[in-house]
């Protein structure tokens, strides 16, 4: 069975944090920020936006896109690490918001690679013949449980959704591969230490000793990120009996501009054909792949035809990787 993408959709907040915003907030530099990462300014979540509302809109233009009506839909898979609440899932919240009436809605927690996880798990539940039609969104509000007295972290991310409709259907773009891996060993390199049942929200010290906050060791997440992500990378490459000489678009998680140049320098792929566009929104998390794939193919950069390969890393250590044929 054939699994298509048919629409793309991306939701981003209108407010915009520059570094200068930053350099009034903490002890940092438009300077440092821009060398260190390549981001210029990010996206912020005002009063009244919740990640199921960046979600349900990039939901709506992807159905849009695809010509799929919201009831057509058989699932909605929907990562996030900052989901509206504990519970229920958010994939049921914007099961709400979008009428999406016949769809079974679940939330996938994979950090950074989430999008990456969610369309595997609609793949199989496509080529197997168990759905037809599939909403696959990243959505975060990541600005939420970032310290905005940390300079470490608070500089790295943003909010928004990208969303793709999945089908088993011989029209769009092919899926034709997806990988994904697990590394347990380093979940605490990486992580929301509170607000979970270890540091329960309950509990007054979790806010006392921040530790609702994002925890983050920068130095050992980066040399597992190269790694990890050029692991991936090969392994949809071998998979398809393709070298990176086919790839026409690398779209990698945007986490860091340096990991980005990094892993594209390890795989061969020439700055030409590598998109980003964190400069202008940040690490999104599990928003950031779909929402350059939605950028990517809204401005033509994809061509019937070209071969693009979208690739994620992020806590868990999970990370993965996406083959598309456009
Ligand atoms: N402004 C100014 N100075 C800063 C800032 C800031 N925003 N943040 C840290 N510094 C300082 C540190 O305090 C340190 O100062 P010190 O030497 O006096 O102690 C100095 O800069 C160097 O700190 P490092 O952490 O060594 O800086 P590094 O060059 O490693 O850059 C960064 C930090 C950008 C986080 C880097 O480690 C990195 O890219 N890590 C990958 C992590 C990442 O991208 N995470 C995103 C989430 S994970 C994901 O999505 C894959």
């Amino acid at each position: 069975m054939n699994v298509r993408i048919t629409g793309t959709g991306s939701s981003l907040p209108g407010k915009i944090l520059t570094n200068a915003d930053l350099e009034q907030m903490v002890d940092t530099s438009d300077e440092w920020i821009t060398t260190r990462t390549g981001i210029k300014e990010r996206r912020i979540a005002v009063e009244g936006e919740y990640t199921s509302t960046f979600a349900a809109e990039a939901g709506h233009h992807a159905l849009a896109m695809a010509g799929v009506q919201a009831d057509e839909l058989d699932f909605i898979i929907l990562s996030t690490v900052t989901p509206d609440f504990p519970f229920p899932s958010t994939a049921c919240i914007v099961q709400d918001l979008l009428g999406a009436t016949n769809a079974t809605a679940f939330d996938l927690s994979a950090a950074c690679s989430g999008f990456i996880f969610g369309l595997s798990v609609a793949e199989k539940y496509l080529r197997s013949g168990a759905a037809r039609k599939i909403l696959v969104i990243g959505s975060e509000t990541l600005t939420r449980i970032v310290d905005w007295q940390d300079r470490n972290t608070c500089v790295l991310f943003g909010d928004g959704a990208g969303a793709v409709v999945l089908e088993a259907s011989d029209g769009g773009h092919s899926l034709l591969s997806t990988h994904t891996f697990s590394n347990g060993k380093f979940w605490n390199l990486l992580y929301q230490p509170g607000s979970g049942s270890r540091n329960p929200a309950t509990d007054p010290r979790t806010f006392d000793e921040r530790l609702i906050y994002i925890a983050m060791e920068g130095n050992e997440v980066y040399k597992h990120a190269v790694r990890s992500m050029e692991e991936a990378a090969v392994a949809a490459l071998d998979a398809n009996k393709l070298t990176q000489a086919d790839i026409a678009l690398l779209i990698p998680h945007q986490a860091n501009r340096r990991i980005i140049d990094t892993t594209a320098k390890r795989l061969g792929i020439d700055p030409d054909r590598l998109f980003t566009n964190l400069q202008q929104y940040g690490n999104t998390s599990s928003a950031s792949i779909p929402i350059a794939l939605d950028e990517a193919n809204r401005q033509g950069v994809l061509k019937s035809g070209d071969k693009a390969l979208l690739v994620a890393f992020g806590g868990g250590f999970a990370y993965g990787s996406a083959l598309v044929e456009w």
